[in-house]
């Protein structure tokens, strides 16, 4: 049985560039959470001391990366910069044809409008937020059928980031089977906590997928912190290197969706791969149209540069040890700490069980973003709400709200940015606030109405009276 390692290694770099952040004074944050609207997307980053927000597209660069910036070839068609960018791609993941994008939903943009119509379902073991959002752009019903596990934060499952097979099968066989086009699979799950997929639950999703005549499509955001934790949980891959378990992860897929702002170690990026030449040039058109020029995608050269040797980098495992490390770090100090943690550790983030934390709470009043909001004031620290103000579904006859299976508070770490003792203020902010948590009130909305889409990036808050 897997168990969680209790190791963490010192950084595997040394810092050549540094960026001041400042801590303001308590009365000063609560002031500016205020004039937030209690929402932590309205702050103003110099505000922050910690900023968890996302992982995404917050990398430090290396040294090789900055020096590639200067090799940006800036031609409109033809540059230099996608030849590199396509020679890393066929190496790293192994498909022969690339689509640059500017970023993950731009490529989510165009394999969808190229791949699916109206009332068309689309499955998969954790769909998120922007691509659920694309699916029903174009008409489609995203599907989630993540294992039972996923929902359960207490169980120490080692690859929570399943699909269900047997829910996929049973879908696929079913008169509503005709409906699907293709399976999506996300590695790692963010959706459902940042755990990774294993190896045989991607072999056999992309097998039941073929079986039915389906695309098995995958969106690999965090495809080397998922080979990473394949390593370290399954001891079938224990020896096998992480350059040899991403490829035979990408093996699996007809194509990939790649936000490369996460593990292609750039601010900004994305691409399609895959291997059919005919679905290439068919996806090539909507690019054209919404991002770009094939070569360049809605990028600049240096842009693409900067992913192809990013894309290379993030394979070294004494990075990945470290970097899974320092999730691990953050999580094991929470969980002496007594906070409500989900388990085990995944990837790329810490999520904390805001239904746990502050029981006394309701839906309702959104616990996963008064737990962010509280936690600016009391640390300066940014984590994001995923739960109801994010996910609750309003019913369109009955005007009944559906509120969603988890409630949680995201950590994500950023990539070679912040250090274990950063790690350490975090840790610290949750217990005092864990401390006082009794006093914290929930939030109601008070713009926009809880129907509309994607509301929580713009949602203005006020505390509960009372
Ligand atoms: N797929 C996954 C699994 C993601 O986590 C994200 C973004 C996207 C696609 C979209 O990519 O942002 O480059 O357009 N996740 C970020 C997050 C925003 O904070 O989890 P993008």
């Amino acid at each position: 049985m897997w168990k969680p390692l209790n190791l963490t290694p010192a950084e595997p770099y040394r810092i050549k560039v540094v960026e001041p952040v400042r801590l303001l004074p308590r009365d000063e944050r609560l002031r500016r959470i205020r004039e937030a609207h209690y929402n932590v997307f309205y702050l103003r980053s110099r505000d922050i001391y910690i900023d968890l927000l996302t992982d995404s597209g917050t990398s430090a660069m290396s040294a090789s990366q900055m020096a590639a910036l200067m090799m940006g070839d800036e031609s409109y068609a033809g540059a230099e910069s996608f030849y590199h960018l396509l020679e890393s791609v066929r190496e790293v993941m192994g498909f022969p044809y690339v689509l640059p994008t500017h970023q993950g939903r731009g490529a989510e943009n165009v394999a969808f409008r190229t791949l699916l119509k109206k009332g068309d379902i689309v499955p998969g073991n954790g769909h998120f937020d922007t691509t659920r959002a694309h699916i029903v752009d174009k008409g489609g019903v995203p599907l989630d059928l993540p294992i039972p596990e996923a929902l359960d934060p207490e169980v120490m499952h080692p690859f929570k980031g399943n699909i269900d097979l047997k829910g996929l099968e049973n879908l696929l066989s079913s008169r509503e089977g005709d409906r699907v086009p293709l399976v999506l699979m996300t590695i790692t799950n963010n959706t459902y906590g940042g755990h990774p997929v294993s190896m045989d639950n991607i072999r056999r999703a992309s097998e039941i997928a073929r079986e039915y005549g389906k695309l098995f499509l995958m969106d690999v955001a965090r495809f080397a912190e998922n080979a990473w934790l394949i390593k370290e949980r399954d001891p079938a891959y224990r020896d096998v290197s992480i350059r040899e378990i991403v490829r035979e992860m990408m093996s699996y897929a007809d194509a990939v969706l790649f936000s490369a702002k996460k593990d292609a170690l750039v601010n900004i990026g994305g691409f399609i791969a895959l291997r059919d030449k005919e679905l290439y040039e068919r996806m090539a058109r909507f690019l054209i149209l919404h991002e770009g020029f094939p070569t360049y995608g809605g990028l600049a050269g240096r842009d693409l540069e900067a992913m192809a040797v990013g894309l290379r980098e993030v394979l070294d495992e004494t990075y990945l040890s470290w970097r899974i490390g320092q999730v691990r770090y953050l999580w094991s100090r929470l969980v002496e700490n007594g906070i409500p943690v989900v388990k085990p550790y995944g990837g790329h983030a810490v999520y904390i069980d805001a239904l746990k934390f502050l029981p006394h709470i309701p839906q309702s009043m959104f616990p996963a973003d008064t737990l962010a909001a509280e936690l600016y004031v009391e640390a300066g620290v940014r984590g994001v709400g995923l739960g109801s103000l994010a996910f609750a579904e309003v019913d369109r006859e009955t005007g009944k709200v559906r509120y969603p299976k988890t409630e949680y508070m995201r950590l994500a770490i950023p990539r070679r940015v912040y250090t274990n003792l950063h790690m350490d203020w975090v840790a610290e902010g949750l217990r005092r606030l864990m401390e006082r948590r009794d006093e914290v009130r929930g939030l109601r909305l008070v713009y926009p109405s809880m129907d509309t889409p994607l509301r929580h990036f713009i949602a203005r808050l006020k505390p509960v009276e009372g």
